[in-house]
């Protein structure tokens, strides 16, 4: 009788019960009315006299770890019912607020995958400047507007040392540095000491482009930028080319882009004009290539630049430069989905 006690002892703390059929079944097994545990008290009327005290404490020790395993197996099944185990319990309870791309920089991003796509690598300059890479490097006459005071945030006078006015300067370093063939564009931020409106700020950011190489035409300039507008506006889009001067560029241009919202008909966004000015661009003067030490007998380039808030005001039709810089969520959160 005792080894039998035992042996079931045994049986029942080694038992593993996963489910609720398994419970079930270590219930019937052991629990029920015909169960062992109960059996074991209809052969409890065989037991001596002298064996009755010790073998019945035995059977109620047994009945009552049954009991016990049974009811610590219920419950944890019924917990695991009731919350999924598979939650993860180090998650906030807090809904999370994920933050998306400033829109200037996606617009970055889209400019430097295009023309990366034609061979152009990026490179970066510094946004404090001396005179030479800012102006003088670039063909600048002495006496230009764009040395004043008025137009420039100066550091220091004599040696002259500024924040840079434009991504031009890039150029600059990139050319005393390298021999042709380059093919690089410059992202980055540039200041210009003007009054804060909805058309201009006195810090925005520009893309400028460089290739140098021999035999570089006009009518390579003019297809790189017809591809890079396509790419940008959609694949209707045309361009359009009118004269213009910059001291670096000899000839120069500005350049349009068909208007994206009225497809070229005319709107009060281009003003009916049917086109949008997006960039200044030319064939970089010999003068700047000599100034850099590049033989200009042997190479030719062309150049451009763009400024980065302005093409990204025309796609979305942004009404005002400042929304940009004053990072209301309002505003930035309409961008999250590109
Ligand atoms: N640096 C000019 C600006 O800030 C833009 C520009 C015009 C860049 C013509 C060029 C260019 O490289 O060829 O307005």
């Amino acid at each position: 009788m005792k080894d039998k006690i035992n042996k079931l002892l045994s049986a029942i703390q080694e038992i593993s019960i996963n489910t609720t059929a398994e419970l079930d079944e270590f219930r019937l097994k052991y629990l029920s009315k015909k169960g062992e545990i109960n059996n074991l008290f209809n052969d409890f009327r065989n037991v001596s006299a002298e064996e009755r005290k010790e073998v019945g404490q035995l059977i109620n020790n047994l009945k009552q770890l049954a009991q016990d395993k049974f009811t610590t197996v219920k419950e944890s099944l019924l917990y695991a019912q009731a919350v999924d185990v598979t939650e993860d319990y180090t998650k906030s309870s807090e809904p999370l607020n994920t933050g998306s791309r400033h829109p200037i920089s996606q617009t970055r991003r889209e400019i430097v995958e295009i023309f990366s796509r034609m061979g152009f690598t990026v490179a970066e300059g510094p946004e404090i400047e001396d005179d030479w890479h800012v102006f003088s490097g670039l063909n600048f006459p002495e006496e230009h507007p764009a040395r004043d005071m008025q137009d420039t945030f100066f550091i220091n006078k004599s040696p002259d040392i500024l924040l840079r006015t434009h991504t031009s300067s890039v150029q600059v370093r990139t050319m005393e540095k390298n021999q042709p063939p380059i093919r690089q564009i410059f992202p980055g931020r540039v200041f210009r000491n003007e009054a804060i409106s909805a058309r201009s700020h006195c810090i925005f950011h520009q893309i400028e482009g460089l290739y140098i190489d021999k035999d570089v035409s006009f009518a390579d300039l003019k297809q790189t930028l017809l591809i890079f507008a396509k790419e940008f506006f959609g694949p209707d889009t045309s361009i359009r080319l009118r004269p213009s001067f910059f001291p670096f560029t000899e000839p120069s241009a500005e350049m349009d882009v068909s208007c994206s919202i009225c497809g070229g008909k005319g709107c009060n966004v281009c003003k009916y004009t049917g086109f949008l000015e997006i960039l200044g661009c030319g064939m970089v003067d010999p003068n700047v290539l000599e100034a850099s030490n590049i033989d200009s007998k042997q190479y030719t380039g062309f150049a451009f630049g763009m400024g980065i808030e302005r093409i990204t005001m025309l796609k979305y039709q942004i009404k005002d430069i400042r929304y940009f810089f004053e990072n209301d969520i309002r505003f930035l959160k309409q961008f999250s989905k590109f």
